[in-house]
């Protein structure tokens, strides 16, 4: 079956469901999205959402914190319209009907996280994406216009010159359909799964930026991945995220004896940015042989349960009260810092194929991303795309450097599962890289992907061969990118080369088949 649409949206998390509500005023919108429409990481999103609306606050002052964080390779054009452009999005959403909490006269009550020089995080308790999830796909699901496909799975876009002209996907029945549209937007988001320690739902495998790289778009900055230092650290457990908003309102990170230890490796503490904090989590376990922890119980029990609802029960859920109980923590992957390159209006370099979220790499977040700036990206740059996909369709110019050309490899004996490459990614390009476990990685990498194309070459229908080729192929993009820069930056750390290099380094660097 071939559905003709005038644009197809791949993905219904903040970026793809701003996206359909504007395109939907100039055209028939299709969203596929692979599982519930509402499950994506927008939906576990706790801390908030940064926007510059403090009376303390300025754009100027958030692109300053944007760009520190980001290490010396942020696009600062992108962040001057992430931070400029952001609070009016942030006010629509208002008016759509989201409602941030608020202090006592009424104005949205600003949360801080770490690397935020203010107080600037609009939050709805300890579950903002969900919420704000919900205004978008109420929109979206009662709008004429946009038909949403659940449970369908996309597996390639369809190229044809150099043109996207749609997607290919599995609808739920496992039948094989096709979407032919003269716009189509990657939206689904990142790709935490590739890692076997992740605060990422299991939707999060990667797979737009998979499908761009396979049909021959560029890709950039993917050896850089914020790991979150705050994961729930139970055996058996999933990784459940124990915000950084606690530490914004006050937790403490402390040691088996009780000690706060962040300090002794980092001077701006429990609330360094997360590369820094993450890592001395590593170094103090490595120096004391023992776990670490978050505990609140220096604060107002009342308070933290309130303010932290779903934390709570979270924790109440693995055996810990999160008011007066120490938790314990460890690193998980989060964020993809990197992605399908983009111009400022989602343009990749595929005509007709667009970009946003965290799929997209705009260059908003550089090295490293500013706590809750992501829900704001898919949002700005969700829109932004629309406008553009509506418009003329040009190639973007893109300014990443181009890569060393990629050679596919002889393919490996078998297949791999997922969790063979989520264990090899954990331990060789996780928080501390270096050539030693890179360069025998990527070479893994390299033969299991070419043994997943055999195997999809036989069934390219097929769901959980999808999701492997997705993952082998992220996970190898980051290793190459990872192998290649031999310094360290923002979420990229080498031990091998622990310095940041600005002479040799300070580019953006891109790959493509
Ligand atoms: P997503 O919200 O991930 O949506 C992707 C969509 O694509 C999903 O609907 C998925 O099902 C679909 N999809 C994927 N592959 C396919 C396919 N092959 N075919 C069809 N559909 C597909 N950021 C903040 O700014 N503030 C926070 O407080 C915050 N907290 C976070 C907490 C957690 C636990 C996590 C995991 C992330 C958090 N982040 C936060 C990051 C932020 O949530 C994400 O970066 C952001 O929501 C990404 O939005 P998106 O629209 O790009 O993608
Ligand atoms: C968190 O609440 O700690 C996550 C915020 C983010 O990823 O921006």
């Amino acid at each position: 079956m071939s559905i003709v649409a005038d644009f197809l949206v791949i993905g219904s998390g903040i970026a793809g469901l701003r996206a359909a509500i504007a395109l939907a005023d100039a055209g028939r919108v299709i969203v596929l999205t692979k599982a519930d429409p509402r499950e994506s990481n927008t939906g576990y999103a706790q801390g908030g959402i940064a926007a510059a609306i403090g009376s303390d606050d300025s754009p100027d002052l958030h692109a300053r914190d944007t760009l520190a964080a980001g290490d010396g390779l942020c696009l600062p054009e992108a962040v001057d319209v992430l931070v400029r452009e952001g609070p009016r999005y942030v006010r629509e959403l208002m008016e759509w009907g989201a409602t941030f909490d608020a202090d006592q006269s009424g104005h949205p009550a600003l949360g801080r996280e770490a690397a935020h020089t203010v107080r600037r995080v609009l939050h709805v308790r300890d579950a903002t994406g969900r919420s704000i999830g919900q205004v978008l796909w109420q929109m979206v699901s009662t709008h004429p216009r946009v038909q949403v496909y659940g449970d369908a799975l996309a597996l390639s876009l369809l190229t044809r010159d150099g043109r996207c002209g749609g997607a290919t996907f599995l609808d739920r029945e496992g039948r094989v359909d096709d979407v032919s549209a003269t716009r189509t937007l990657i939206a689904t988001g990142g790709a935490g799964q590739v890692y076997r320690e992740t605060t990422n739902p299991p939707i999060a495998t990667g797979d737009g930026i998979a499908m761009a790289f396979e049909a021959g778009a560029r890709v950039t900055d993917l050896e850089f991945i914020q790991f979150h230092p705050t994961a729930l650290n139970v055996a058996g457990a999933p990784r459940f995220l124990l915000s950084e908003a606690l530490r914004g309102e006050g937790a403490w990170l402390v040691n088996q004896a009780g000690e706060r230890f962040v300090q002794r490796y980092e001077p701006a503490g429990d609330l360094a940015s997360r590369d820094l904090v993450a890592r001395a989590i590593v170094r103090e376990v490595n120096r004391t042989g023992a776990p670490v922890f978050l505990t609140l119980a220096h604060l107002d029990a009342d308070y933290v349960r309130s303010r932290f609802p779903t934390i709570t029960q979270a924790c109440r859920r693995a055996g810990f009260d999160l008011a007066t109980d120490r938790i314990p923590v460890s690193p998980a992957a989060h964020y993809v810092m990197g992605g399908i390159e983009t111009d400022m209006c989602g343009r990749t370099s595929i005509d007709n194929l667009f970009a946003a979220g965290e799929a997209a790499c705009t260059g908003v977040h550089g090295a490293n991303r500013l706590a809750s700036n992501s829900l704001l990206e898919g949002l700005v740059f969700g829109a932004r795309a629309a406008d553009a996909m509506k418009g003329s369709t040009v190639q973007a110019s893109l300014t990443g450097e181009a890569g060393e050309p990629f050679l596919e490899a002889d393919a490996a004996a078998t297949v791999p599962s997922a969790s063979d490459i989520r264990d090899v990614m954990w331990r060789d390009a996780g928080l501390v890289r270096s050539r030693l476990g890179l360069a025998p990685l990527v070479d893994q990498l390299s033969g299991w992907r070419a043994a997943v194309s055999k195997a999809r070459a036989a069934a390219p229908s097929d769901r959980d061969l999808r999701r492997v080729a997705s993952l082998v192929t992220v996970g190898l993009l980051i290793a190459r990118a990872a192998l290649r820069r031999e310094e360290s930056r923002g979420g990229h750390f080498r031990e091998d080369f622990p310095q940041r290099d600005d002479i040799h380094w300070q580019r953006r660097i891109a790959d493509r088949l």
